[in-house]
């Protein structure tokens, strides 16, 4: 339970408030590179942290992240014109460049300055991996580039996919840290999804209903650590790291890839999550890779042209009540991402933390609140740079591992939590 301040503290990332603070302090998923695919590319509306900005890609392959409206009288630039280096209002001809710069105001007198007096906000725009990131805050403290491993791996060796959730991010990402939902919600998932099934671990995670949860401190974030039985008295282990603010992977299966999360909020209320799956030693195969576009695994079937999900909050998440009775499904919702997206946005766009209560299996949401909340007002208070930033803190894996009764996960996963390139993934 959190009290109303509390709450609205660690949900509210608008401009000038303390987590939307936070959140300016990284590198965060803006778009899917596929989104601006070649040099002129149409221009895209990007709404991030309550900002509406537009993203172009100029004649030069340049990308840039500036202010949606045009100075001159406020009109919308996704409208515009991407030619000769350069986004030209459709309204009047004024003509910016990636930085926000006004380069040409046609309408003043040809030996005016005017122009150059006018610049949009803008941001950095940079493609790593099959994403594009921006940083939003002070430039004088822009941090390195992300080192996530799924972005640093051979282009075949990873798939990333986007779609909109219909709320806060924080309930969001609380469902990537709490494993406990697994064996019920998506039950049905791990048996039958071909990104999933046949692995040990599978049975471990259906047998025992009740894991016990154990979490570690990392430099950019947590271990959440979800204990189940396994046979001959020893403990299956499923290792979910958090990076700040709002990343995360979970546990590998078998030898399927291993996927994870970003949720970015675009507003209060509405985040976009990026979904990628990877292997950290061999390529995709082509039946995994199509199983992904096709909204299987963690991924979703988007609605053609949109990453709005087909199994959307207007027409009830296609709910099948007879899949539902049959067992195929636990909630009657197809996919296992919204399986997890349903059930969040039912919860209202921003979820009432004043009425919860929380029990053990929430420990890891609860110890990622307290991270959050001390960072959100370190940064505030006193301007200390939040866990997470260092791109160091991104080089972490999940884990799923079988261990003796007495062993700490901690100590015994040690290595095995950090990305090692070349080295495969711990994994049953
Ligand atoms: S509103 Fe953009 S040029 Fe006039
Ligand atoms: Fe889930």
């Amino acid at each position: 339970m959190l009290k109303t301040e509390v709450n609205e503290l660690l949900t509210q990332t608008g401009p000038g408030t303390p987590a939307g603070d936070l959140f300016r302090q990284y590198w965060l998923p803006v778009l899917l590179a596929e989104e601006l695919p070649e040099n002129d590319s149409p221009p895209v509306r990007v709404k991030i942290l309550s900002e509406r900005l537009i993203a172009f890609r100029d004649t030069e392959g340049r990308y840039g992240l500036i202010d949606e409206f045009c100075a001159h009288r406020g009109v919308s630039l996704w409208f515009g014109r991407v030619e000769e280096c350069g986004l030209r209002c459709a309204y009047h001809g004024w003509k910016y460049d990636v930085t926000g710069q006004c380069v040409e105001a046609p309408s003043e007198p040809e030996n005016s300055n005017f122009a150059r007096k006018v610049k949009l906000t803008s941001y950095p725009l940079v493609k790593v991996g099959d994403i594009l990131w921006t940083y939003m805050g002070d430039p004088e403290q822009r941090p390195e580039l992300p080192e996530f491993e799924f972005a640093q791996v051979p282009p075949e060796q990873t798939f990333t996919s986007k779609r909109w959730q219909e709320s806060n991010w924080l309930q969001a990402l609380e469902g990537g840290i709490d494993s406990s939902h697994v064996a019920w919600l998506h039950s049905g998932g791990l048996k039958s999804d071909a990104l999933f099934k046949d692995t040990k671990g599978n049975e471990y995670t259906l047998n025992d209903l009740r894991p016990f949860f154990e979490v570690a401190e990392h430099d950019g974030g947590l271990f959440v650590g979800a204990r189940r039985n396994a046979e001959d008295g020893k403990y299956y282990w499923r290792i979910t790291p958090w990076v700040m603010p709002s990343f995360t992977i979970v546990p590998p299966r078998g030898d399927h890839p291993v996927h994870g999360h970003f949720w970015v909020p675009i507003d209060d209320e509405n985040c976009w999550v990026y979904t990628f799956d990877y292997h950290p030693v061999r390529a995709l195969t082509p039946e995994e890779r199509q199983a992904m576009k096709e909204g299987h695994g963690v991924h979703s079937r988007n609605i053609p042209g949109t990453y709005r999900p087909q199994e959307n909050k207007d027409v009830d998440y296609l709910m099948d009540r007879e899949a539902q009775k049959r067992g195929e499904t636990f909630s009657g919702i197809r996919g296992i991402a919204q399986q997890d997206a349903s059930l969040q946005e039912s919860m209202g766009p921003i979820v009432d933390r004043t009425k919860e209560r929380l029990v053990s299996s929430d420990t890891g949401i609860i110890k990622a609140r307290q991270k959050l909340r001390k960072a959100v007002e370190a940064l505030r208070d006193e301007g200390v740079t939040p866990p997470g930033v260092d791109p160091a803190h991104h080089r972490v894996r999940s884990v799923a591992v079988v261990l003796p009764r007495e062993e700490s996960f901690i100590e015994s996963c040690r290595e095995d939590l950090a990305a090692r390139p070349g080295l495969a993934h711990a994994s049953v």
